[in-house]
């Protein structure tokens, strides 16, 4: 049985080995000032726990785990391979990866290892023993940190043992290359291959390689890292039955799919860096809701920065309440802990300019530490909301295959981004504070009343009789240009535009006429006329009714957008890409039919979401504007932090957030 998460973590990324040990004396009394209660550990340790291949020396660690245990501090304890030692680049060479170019990547920095490298998998899993021998029943371990964001700097290696490893992975999946044949249309420009070895990598072709070729090579690559990550997982595991053990993700991360990796982890976290210079940055917000589908369960923020990063051309900071008012969206969105990178901004290194949780000038006063204290403290009565679950209401369909089948080279525009798909119809359902799961294509969908497929591109024969069986029992569904288009080998389904969801949609569509870039051109609506931009295409209707339509060249007056009741149900078919203003509209009237409301009716600007459990509910309220909101709450609540109450009216200043219990 699993250790159950008892109390809600706060903390961070912990690296005192890089710190003189009185450093380490004033970093307890911070934590404790700060209400740290967890910290990850290890994750960047390796070239210290282990001088060379036959010495391991744990006196550091051993030190750091025992005053942890003192001052009753729970340890996420990495595994400590991420970065290997450049002993080990030097004694095995081939362990490190090779880019498109056929460059060799040199260690120094970190994450130099091929993801199919025998020396290195080997040297990782005797680490990664060593460790688990070592601290499996140590009284400051709370779970097990494997390695650290995989695919962040290496999604892929086009090393020879990679190409070797490819084409047995191909044999696995194809069984013979006569089936390979098939499924990458290889009689396409003369690709027919005889023998698995005559197969290479899709690296650099002389034009457009097999697209196949290329999102089979995808999927390679992420199980080629996530048996890596199994390996170590399988030698926790024999140590230690009841620690939860994960990996952190990178959410919107396209090299990992993620849906594969959740099963096995026993929670999922992620990274979360969003831009301070985004005024609302939703593709972080999506990316909450994305992490948590992966097991619809809470999930843990693992790191975020306390203000600036390092890595970007300019570095905005998080200005006052920012930090708080983002850290508390991750939990409006299920989160049952928030952590940083870093504890102690680092004093030398290529991150020295990254915040950390303490400034440089350990100041205590300083508003970055105030506030990361201030939030720790407050955090603290959040407890009983751990395990707590999101309260779903609609869903989106997301597919990692589909994303790197849809980006591929060669199709009718470049415009047409997974990204910028999802985020249109994401931003007008967070702006209208509508609950979203992400649901993988073989996840069940008849939970929820409207399902969104934006961008679905690739969509197997399976999932569009799934789509076809859930409008027939009374579900809406959405979906939008280039949806429905290819099956799982990438071949076009004849007979018309889209042909996965070409009935239930009750449409066909006879060209695509992508617009340029930077094109706008209008749709005529019942709500007046709306710009579009990215794509224009000629739709006939096949039962369905057009609700706008195009209003320039040659498609003038044909329709753009149409509904069509099918059995019980209804699908929306948007054939180009509107404004917002239009498509708040559409959805508008979408979910009115599908009787899918808010949990409370809030101003612009003012988010609010549900977490439930047993029979409390946790209402969060987010003011995501500038100014100070008031608007009827229509009873009287109890605040969950600080043992207020509010009544009839919620006064919300600016940045600021209230949980109400229900
Ligand atoms: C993450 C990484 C951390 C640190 C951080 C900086 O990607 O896991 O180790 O580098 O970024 O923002
Ligand atoms: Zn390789």
């Amino acid at each position: 049985m699993l250790r159950e998460q008892q109390n809600f973590y706060y903390g961070g990324d912990y690296n005192p080995e890089q710190w003189d040990e009185r450093v380490w004396l004033e970093d307890m009394r911070l934590m404790k000032k700060a209400g740290v209660n967890y910290v990850s550990v290890n994750i960047f340790s390796w070239a210290k726990l282990q001088p060379n291949e036959e010495t391991y020396d744990f006196t550091t660690l051993d030190k750091i785990m025992n005053m942890l245990a003192e001052n009753g501090i729970g340890a996420d304890l990495a595994t400590g391979t991420a970065a290997p030692p450049a002993w080990i680049a030097r004694k095995y060479p081939e362990s490190l990866p090779v880019d498109v170019d056929g460059t060799r990547l040199l260690p120094g920095s970190r994450q130099h290892y091929c993801p199919n490298s025998v020396d290195y998998a080997r040297l990782a899993g005797a680490l990664t023993r060593k460790v688990a021998e070592r601290y499996h029943d140590h009284p400051a371990l709370v779970m097990w940190h494997i390695n650290n964001e995989y695919g962040c700097h290496i999604g892929e290696c086009y090393c020879g043992k990679c190409q070797t490893d490819f084409q047995d992975w191909l044999k696995g999946k194809y069984g013979t290359t006569e089936q390979l044949n098939v499924s990458w249309s290889t009689d396409f420009w003369s690709q027919r291959y005889y023998e698995w070895e005559e197969i290479f990598l899709p690296g650099k072709t002389p034009t457009y390689a097999n697209p196949n070729q290329q999102v089979d090579f995808k999927r390679f690559m992420s199980d080629s890292l996530l048996d890596l990550y199994k390996m170590e997982r399988d030698i926790l595991r024999e140590f230690s039955v009841d620690i939860p053990i994960m990996t952190n993700l990178m959410g919107l991360h396209k090299p990992i799919d993620g849906f594969k990796w959740a099963p096995e982890m026993d929670l999922v976290s992620w990274d979360a860096y969003p831009d301070p210079h985004d005024v609302i940055p939703y593709a972080q917000f999506m990316a909450h809701d994305l992490t948590r589908s992966l097991k619809k369960k809470p999930f843990l923020l693992m790191e975020q920065a306390a203000s600036a990063v390092n890595w970007r051309s300019q570095n905005g900071v998080k200005t006052p309440g920012v930090m708080r008012l983002w850290s508390y969206e991750s939990i409006a969105h299920g989160a049952d802990g928030i952590m940083f990178f870093q504890w102690r901004a680092s004093q030398g290194g290529a991150e020295k300019f990254h915040s950390g949780m303490v400034p440089h000038s350990g100041d205590e006063d300083s508003r970055n530490f105030r506030e990361v204290a201030e939030l720790g403290q407050e955090l603290r009565g959040l407890d009983e909301l751990v395990g707590s679950e999101f309260d779903a209401q609609v869903a989106i369909v997301f597919d990692w295959e589909n994303w790197w089948a849809l980006e591929l080279d060669s199709k009718p525009s470049d415009l047409v981004t997974y990204m910028r798909q999802l985020l249109a119809y994401y931003k007008v359902l967070h702006r209208l504070n509508v609950r979203v799961d992400f649901v993988h294509p073989s996840e069940d969908l008849t939970g929820y009343k409207v399902v969104f497929a934006p961008a679905s591109y690739q969509a197997s024969r399976d999932f569009a009789a799934k789509v076809t069986e859930y409008v027939e029992a009374g579900g809406h569904f959405v979906a939008n240009f280039f949806s429905g288009i290819v099956d799982e080998n990438e071949r076009v389904y004849l007979g018309g535009y889209p042909g996965a969801y070409r009935d239930v949609l009750g449409i066909y569509v006879e060209e695509f006429a992508p617009l340029k870039h930077g094109e706008k051109h209008e749709i005529q609506t019942q709500y007046g006329d709306f710009d579009i931009a990215v794509w224009e295409e000629v739709i006939h209707l096949r039962g369905a009714e057009a609700i706008a339509s195009f209003k320039d060249g040659y498609m003038k007056d044909m329709p753009a957008v149409a509904v069509n009741k099918f059995g019980a149900g209804t699908a929306y078919y948007v054939g180009t890409q509107p404004d917002s203003g239009y498509l708040e509209r559409l959805l508008r009237d979408c979910l009115d039919a599908a009787d899918i409301a808010p949990a409370f009716a809030v101003p612009d600007g003012v988010e609010v979401t549900v977490r439930r459990k047993g029979d409390v509910t946790y209402y969060f309220f987010l003011n995501h504007t500038d100014v100070t909101q008031v608007f009827p709450i229509g009873g009287t609540f109890a605040e969950l932090v600080g043992g207020g109450a509010v009544a009839d009216f919620m006064t919300l200043p600016a940045r600021d957030v209230k949980i109400l219990k229900g």
